[in-house]
């Protein structure tokens, strides 16, 4: 079956002080199998939450979602633990599962390739760059041989070159590892540029604005960002994220 994730009229709420608080209100979609989805909104619409829940971390208010695999979530912040260096940061989830240490090693050995870490896997966090360190949080991810990726705003932290970089090794390891991805991220450019699909979300509360099927053909490379077509479909977006009845912090 291709359809991997159905998200049926889910609706999410937040317990406050003085009630309930609604972040999520009826959001509906499919995503396919080896699908790359960009999730894209306004601060505060919902976005984490809508990863949250997927994840499992959070439970659905109403509605249901129906997931036919396993998931492996990428936060913001690395939070690598700094007394480990960037192999065992890697392989300690697997550790704590109890994992065959032979097994452990084989799949060490071939995501440190991946990621282009293998030189540097006896690097202590301190000594690491940032995009080195979104890669190691990205490797812990990957190591557990998820079916889906959800990564959460995973490169915002980096600067405009290393941010470009890693998007390049991100739709790389995409091509290479036929997983499926849902990337949030603010940056129009970025959600065009890694993306199958876009779910733009509205605020107040978070709700679908509108879907978007991305065509570009893959492997893509940076030069893409010039293209016309790819100009108006930012132009687009823009529109869509700043038209009546969108949040005036829109990117
Ligand atoms: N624990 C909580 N209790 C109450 N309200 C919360 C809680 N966590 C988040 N919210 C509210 O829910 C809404 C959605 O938050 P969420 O973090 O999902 O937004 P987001 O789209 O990820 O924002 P950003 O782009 O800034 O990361 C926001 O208005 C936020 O204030
Ligand atoms: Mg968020």
């Amino acid at each position: 079956m291709n359809t991997l994730i159905q998200v049926k009229h889910l609706s999410f709420s937040y317990l406050t002080r003085t009630g309930s608080f609604t972040a999520l209100k009826d959001l509906s979609f499919e995503i396919n199998k080896t699908e790359f989805v960009c999730i894209i909104g306004p601060s505060g619409c919902g976005k984490t939450t809508l990863l949250n829940c997927l994840a499992g971390l959070l439970k659905p208010t109403q509605g249901e979602f129906y997931l036919n695999g396993q998931t492996a979530v990428v936060f913001q912040d690395p939070l690598l633990l700094p007394w480990r260096n960037v192999l065992t940061n890697i392989t300690y989830g697997l550790e704590i599962q109890k994992i065959d240490p032979q097994e452990i090693a084989k799949r060490a050995k071939k995501i440190l390739s991946t990621l282009k870490l293998a030189d540097f896997a006896h690097f202590y966090p301190h000594q690491l760059s940032g995009g080195m360190k979104q890669r190691v949080n990205l490797g812990r991810a990957l190591i557990c041989n998820p079916d889906i990726l959800l990564l959460d705003e995973p490169l915002s932290h980096l600067d405009p070159q290393t941010r470009e970089q890693m998007q390049l090794e991100i739709l790389r390891i995409f091509d290479k590892e036929k997983k499926t991805f849902i990337f949030v991220t603010h940056l129009i450019e970025e959600a065009i540029f890694l993306a199958d699909r876009l779910i733009i979300l509205g605020k107040s509360p978070g709700t679908i604005r509108e879907v978007i099927k991305i065509n570009f053909k893959r492997p893509r490379d940076l030069t893409l960002k010039h293209n016309r077509k790819f100009q108006n479909m930012e132009k687009l977006v823009n529109d869509i994220l700043t038209s009546e009845g969108a949040d005036e912090e829109n990117p």
